[in-house]
């Protein structure tokens, strides 16, 4: 319970000096948390009138809701998605849906064959044990780390994100690919580390960041995809993308998932490190040339036809969470100011989707992955969780609550 004591005394002890909120800030919080309530209610009620538990991920090419698997990677966004409206808005109806979705991905525990059970079970089993103390939870929470752990390979220190013998990765001649992607997935290390005290999986996520930090990142401090290594030896093979413009590019969300993953591991370590890094990352990001005046950015920091490229809004939703935290490590650098401007761009119309229209997700225009030509200028459920994050995280230190 260490690890959760200290995740949510954060919030009280930093709102300290942040005064009281403005009603506007009130109200821009409280009419973002309504209209997202009015959104997830159309959503749940199209799911449970269909008597499955369904899993909505984005817009499919024909308009209609693209429903996803338990094996998926992004499963566990949906059901985090409902704990988060579950705390924002304290309505109790949020609950059995937020156990019920978040328990259809019970044997996700036992998954080996990917990287992302940590998003998977981090975002949905980890949240329900933080905010509603499910002892059951507990047990899946470790048990999940455990399978992640299986793809640690100590020779090259790093846990390897994705398998080689199928899909497009099989053509790219990989032994062990790593994506910047994969430091989201420590939180689960650390948590069920804190919760077991299995002390492995505190050192698989060190290892795993300070491998990443050693390889991953360009002297401009934006950071590769993916980094290719000799799992025996440790020796990097290669450094690409798979969903960026270009190797030698910088992928906006790659760029979210590095400034998130960072901030969190000084979040349990408090190596000052880390934080360093994450204050590099989130440098690189705010003095890019290429960024827009909303800090919305494009896809891609170097995609070849800005400004006419889609944006990426679910990189800019998981930044401003990022920020939120970063923000109370290091108060006065501004962080929470550009995170303010993100959340504010996010909830205009130019991108938060009228009640009752985006096949019912929050936000509209996010990227899956350009090269692969799939999910461009659609909703994306991670979009929506690292919004309703950020939101939880506004209002924590504006209103001096958890
Ligand atoms: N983790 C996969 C992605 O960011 O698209």
């Amino acid at each position: 319970m260490k690890g959760l004591s200290k995740l949510l005394g954060l919030s009280v002890l930093l709102a300290v000096g942040c005064g009281s909120p403005s009603a506007d800030k009130g109200n821009f919080i409280e009419e973002n948390v309504a209209n997202a309530a009015q959104q997830l209610t159309l959503q749940t009620d199209l799911i449970e009138q269909s008597g499955r538990i369904l899993n909505p991920r984005t817009t499919k090419a024909d308009g209609s809701i693209q429903y996803i698997p338990i094996d998926d990677w992004t499963s566990g966004f949906f059901p985090g998605t409902m704990w988060y409206i579950y705390r924002l808005t304290d309505d109790p109806k949020w609950l059995p849906l937020a156990k019920k979705y978040t328990e259809a991905l019970d044997s996700v525990q036992y998954l080996t064959w990917h990287h992302d059970v940590g998003f998977m079970i981090g975002c949905s089993y980890l949240n329900g044990y933080r905010f509603d103390s499910l002892p059951a939870y507990k047990d899946v929470i470790v048990q999940a780390a455990r399978s992640l752990a299986t793809r640690y390979r100590p020779g090259a220190r790093t846990i390897q994100s994705w398998n080689v013998d199928r899909g497009w990765q099989s053509e790219r001649g990989w032994k062990c690919p790593v994506i910047i992607d994969n430091m989201m997935n420590l939180e689960l290390l650390f948590e069920a580390s804190l919760l077991s005290g299995d002390t492995t999986l505190w050192n698989i996520a060190v290892n795993h960041a300070n491998t990443t930090m050693a390889n991953h990142f360009r002297p401009d401090n934006s950071c590769y995809h993916v980094v290719d290594y000799d799992p025996e030896t440790g020796a990097v093979r290669a450094r690409q993308t798979a969903q960026g413009y270009a190797d030698e590019s910088a992928w906006a969300r790659g760029q979210a998932w590095a400034l998130y993953g960072y901030t969190l591991c000084y979040r349990y370590t408090k190596d000052e490190r880390y934080l360093k890094q994450a204050e590099k990352v989130a440098n690189f990001i705010f003095n890019n040339k290429n960024l827009p005046a909303d800090l919305v950015p494009y896809w891609d920091y170097d995609a070849p036809n800005i400004p006419n490229e889609p944006r990426d809004v679910s990189a800019a939703a998981c930044t401003a969470s990022a920020l939120y935290e970063l923000s109370t490590y290091v108060p006065d650098k501004g962080y929470k100011e550009k995170a303010d401007k993100i959340m504010e761009s996010l909830s205009s119309p130019a991108y938060r989707a009228p009640v009752g229209t985006n096949n019912n997700f929050i936000l509209m225009h996010s990227v899956g992955s350009i090269p692969h030509g799939q999910e461009i200028d659609v909703p994306l459920n991670y979009a929506d969780y690292y919004y309703l994050e950020a939101l939880l995280r506004k209002r924590s230190l504006e209103q001096n609550t958890k």
